[in-house]
């Protein structure tokens, strides 16, 4: 069985969270990693439907997600996850139950500026008209984290840089080597 690990993006909504997401997945299983993506919005429209934006709403989310995300790794999985996670302390706490180990913190940094400027939602411009209300990074907070293990900037890279760098990362710490065959192929 491979190393479980899990790679626990982080950053302001529309920073590209998701769609790193679904580039590295496809670049884990190519090193023959069995991936799972729990990404926000659709997590919180299956396991964590009902909940809001409190703070303590966001740290039920996290909680959730890093409990499933354990399960998985235990069972050997590449875990990535993509929900804004504002708090360092529901990180902190997601990185513990996980395990420090196999647990590779990404914050994708954008600047609010270009945030607003491309704000593929629409949620930004209503968050500044005070339509949206606790919207993180206008009238919420956001602990950027302060130790994080890998930094892309998504206003600076183009995604395969991204991607490059967190590949770089995990091959590092001796998770999804290149150049490993796919485990149905090594089976065989
Ligand atoms: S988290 O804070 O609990 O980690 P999560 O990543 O699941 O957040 O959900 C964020 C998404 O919910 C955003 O990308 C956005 O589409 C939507 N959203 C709606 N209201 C808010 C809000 N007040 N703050 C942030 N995101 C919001």
């Amino acid at each position: 069985m491979n190393q479980g690990f899990t790679v626990w993006l982080t950053g302001l909504s529309g920073a590209g969270k998701s769609t790193i997401a679904e580039r590295l997945a496809p670049e884990l299983a190519a090193r023959g990693c069995s991936v799972e993506v729990l990404d926000g919005d659709q997590v919180r429209t299956h396991l964590s439907k009902g909940l809001g934006f409190s703070r303590e709403d966001r740290d039920t989310n996290i909680a959730r997600i890093s409990f499933v995300a354990s399960l998985l790794v235990r069972h050997g999985a590449a875990v990535i996850t993509a929900a804004i996670s504002p708090y360092a302390q529901a990180r902190n706490e997601a990185r513990e139950r996980i395990g420090n180990s196999q647990f590779v913190e990404v914050y994708v940094r954008c600047s609010l500026d270009e945030l607003v400027r491309r704000d593929v939602k629409g949620l930004y411009k209503k968050a500044i008209a005070g339509e949206v209300k606790h919207f993180t990074g206008v009238s919420d907070p956001y602990e950027a984290p302060e130790h994080p293990d890998v930094v892309v900037d998504s206003e600076a890279e183009a995604v395969e840089e991204s991607v490059a760098k967190i590949l770089a990362e995990l091959e590092r710490r001796g998770f999804a080597q290149s150049g490993r065959k796919p485990a149905v192929e090594g089976a065989v």
